[in-house]
């Protein structure tokens, strides 16, 4: 009996040992950075939780601020300070410019032709520098301002017919950014309720958890799951709905029908596209229909959700702090000197004007992408001393960076008054700062995000006041996140609006 007890325990302790070597301290390489635990097939998945930037935190506090998780098979590493941060994102800037290909983002992306997913190369380089020279440059952003204008206006007269009712402000903001996007890109406004739902599909799409894309021989689950077909049919109406709309402006041979009476800046993106195409195929260069369509479908999912949410958060601080609301209220009104309404004209040259600080003060607090968007490294490389290989997913924890002790004092108040008297911007030079990401990967779309927001806030504050229903006390306003790859408000933010 004895014998044969000990063979068991032997056995038992042999299988321990190699399955501690294989999951708990596995084949990274000599020098990898600090990883947590994990368990087999799933790595560090569970640690993930509903809210991956808070749990990331956590998990950065005990093994620092460069660690390396494994989701599944898929190496990750998590930077966490802006050190980390600045050596991913400027000195291997090249290095880490890759995007992993993940799962029901090409379904939706056109096989990967939407910019924020291609992986860096040549077709990433040329379609990013349609964005940056054609669509969102500085000239382009100033033609949609008068888009923006109207609209702020119909939105001021939608909270104005409504004073003292309880309004969902929430909804009325992802209507005006939806809007402005919608005349921007189309020229029109189509049936707004079936192009919301069905852009929010696609967003939530686009940060839904694929288990296929960590654990590969686990892929089934997302078909059962019904994840794929979602995915295939949310991709297949969008098609449609698009193609039409290009439809529209083609003749029967195929070619751009010219509107002799448009000038520049009556243009939509559409047609900005479509010239582009035509522009570009004198060169024998070829702009696909896919990726026409992949870009205007981009700018949807990357420019409405991103825009409307940050505009919720920092009316949400702003009821919250009313000494914060009453000092940009009184800024607002020497600027805007009695007119009924401010336009960008009064808002420009205001490099230091509290609205800005007071913007970026809401992007400190609640990035609306806090992991900003994956990056996959293409060769071996050191940093911070630590290996990296080749294929490995980064996470930039820009929400956790922003609330570092270490640079921010008092981190977790609202007091947008720090950024009166520094330079940092959100551009992607500060580390410490990082709501658009930066580097070569960093977001095009800045100038067109902040002119709308800075636009609908002044106009929001300088009209009205808002208060919480039930005469709550403002500290009662819940800040409770959504979970997803953009954080929004988990609850609609009511308010009751007053003229101010
Ligand atoms: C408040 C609004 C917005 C925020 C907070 C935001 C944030 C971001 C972030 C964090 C990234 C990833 C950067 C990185 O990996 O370093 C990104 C990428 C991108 N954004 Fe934005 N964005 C906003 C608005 C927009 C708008 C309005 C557009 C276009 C109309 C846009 C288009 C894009 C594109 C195309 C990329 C991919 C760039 C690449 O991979 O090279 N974004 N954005």
């Amino acid at each position: 009996m004895l014998p044969s007890l000990s063979f068991e325990v032997f056995i038992s302790l042999s299988i321990l040992i190699v399955f501690t070597w294989i999951y708990l301290y596995p084949k990274t390489k000599k020098n990898s950075p600090p990883s947590p635990m994990r368990l087999p097939i799933i790595g560090n998945l569970h640690q993930l939780g509903s809210a991956p930037h808070r749990s990331l935190k956590v998990l950065a506090h005990k093994h620092g601020s460069l660690m390396l998780l494994h989701l599944g098979s898929v190496p990750v590493l998590i930077a966490s300070s802006a050190e980390a941060a600045q050596e991913i994102m400027k000195t291997y800037d090249v290095i880490f410019s890759s995007r992993p290909q993940l799962n029901i983002s090409s379904i939706i992306s056109y096989g990967g032709k939407t910019v924020s997913f291609a992986p860096y190369g040549d077709y990433w380089r040329q379609s990013k520098s349609i964005y940056v020279l054609h669509l969102l440059s500085s000239k382009k952003v100033q033609f949609f301002r008068r888009v923006r204008e109207d609209e702020t206006n119909l939105m001021i007269n939608k909270i104005r017919s409504s004073l003292g009712s309880v309004i969902d402000l929430s909804e009325i903001l992802l209507t005006l950014t939806n809007d402005v996007l919608c005349r921007s890109v189309l020229g029109r406004k189509y049936d707004e309720g079936t192009l919301v739902k069905q852009m929010s599909e696609l967003s939530e799409l686009v940060g839904a958890f694929s288990v296929g894309n960590y654990v590969p021989s686990l892929s089934w689950v997302d078909r059962v799951r019904g994840l794929e077909a979602r995915a295939r049919k949310a991709h297949k109406l969008f098609d449609e709905f698009i193609q039409s709309v290009i439809d529209d402006r083609l003749d029967r041979n195929g070619k751009m029908v010219e509107d002799e009476g448009k000038n520049d800046g009556d243009k939509d993106v559409v047609d900005m596209l479509l010239e582009v195409q035509k522009e570009q195929a004198t060169n024998d260069v070829t702009v696909h229909s896919d990726t026409i369509k992949a870009l205007i479908l981009e700018m949807f999912v990357a420019g409405s959700d991103t825009s409307f949410t940050s505009l919720e958060w920092v009316i949400s601080e702003l009821i919250r702090h009313p000494r914060v609301m009453k000092k940009l209220q009184q800024e607002l009104r020497k600027i805007a000197q009695g007119k009924p309404e401010i336009v960008e004209d009064d808002l420009e040259n205001m490099q230091h004007s509290y609205l800005k600080a007071v913007m970026k003060e809401s992007m400190r607090l609640h990035t609306p992408l806090p992991l900003l968007l994956p990056r996959e490294s293409t060769k071996d490389v050191k940093v911070m001393g630590y290996d990296i290989g080749a294929g490995t997913q980064v996470l930039i924890n820009a929400w956790m960076i922003s609330r570092d002790p270490a640079t921010w004092e008092e981190p977790e108040e609202f007091k947008p008054e720090r950024f009166l008297n520094n330079d940092i911007d959100y551009k992607g030079l500060h580390y410490e700062f990082l709501p658009f990401g930066a580097g070569r990967r960093g977001c095009p779309g800045i100038e067109f995000a902040m002119a709308l927001s800075k636009l609908a806030l002044a106009n929001l504050v300088y009209k009205f006041d808002f208060k919480i229903p039930n005469n709550e006390r403002v500290e009662k306003l819940d800040m409770v996140e959504s979970t997803g790859i953009t954080i929004h408000r988990k609850n609609p933010l009511l308010v009751i609006a007053t003229m101010s």
